[in-house]
């Protein structure tokens, strides 16, 4: 496998198909997240004018200063076990040093293990925050402070 990533705009409306495609695939059920704010990523599998396979996004966080939250990723099922999660972690974590923030925070489902051996291996944390953000009581904070480092 082939694979690129690239960051896009997502507020330019072909790119806000391509990730609701995606989204509606992997988060079957699921309203599709706005992506005309923060900053987003696909993945293709070799020719990147052709559709992409995977996605992520990235917001700055509203609530702390310096600290962005990785907002949603998803990986079409025939692309999974390629790492692709972790690499649009890595991509993310580079756009944060870019823009100063020493935080990344997210959470996950506790019925995720991709996803948080994912996190686990781009060494975050699991905590709890002083106000959980999220609805219901099982979901599972991480967060990773940032090197000083480009
Ligand atoms: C979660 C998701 C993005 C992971 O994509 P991926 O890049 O294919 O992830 P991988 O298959 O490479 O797995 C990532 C890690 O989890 C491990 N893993 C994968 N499936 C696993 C399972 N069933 N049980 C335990 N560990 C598992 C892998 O070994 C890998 O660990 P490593 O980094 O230490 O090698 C993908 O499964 C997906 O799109 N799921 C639906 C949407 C979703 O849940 N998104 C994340 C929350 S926003």
């Amino acid at each position: 496998m082939d694979y690129c990533i690239r960051e896009v705009d997502g507020s330019d409306p072909d790119v806000a198909e391509a990730i609701e495609r995606l989204h509606i695939a992997v988060f079957p059920g699921e309203i599709p997240v706005a992506t005309d704010r923060g900053y987003w990523w696909l993945a293709w599998n070799g020719d990147p004018e052709g559709r992409p396979i995977a996605f992520a996004g990235l917001w700055s966080s509203v609530r702390f200063a310096q600290a962005g939250y990785l907002c949603r990723a998803g990986v079409l099922p025939t692309h999974r076990g390629h790492g692709l999660q972790r690499r649009l972690i890595r991509v993310r974590e580079r756009k944060a040093r870019s823009l100063g923030w020493r935080w990344l925070m997210t959470d996950t489902v506790p019925y995720n293990p991709a996803s948080s051996n994912s996190l686990i291996h781009c060494g975050y944390r699991m905590y709890v925050p002083a106000k959980p953000w999220c609805i219901g009581d099982d979901a599972i904070y991480w967060r990773r402070e940032l090197e000083n480092r480009p």
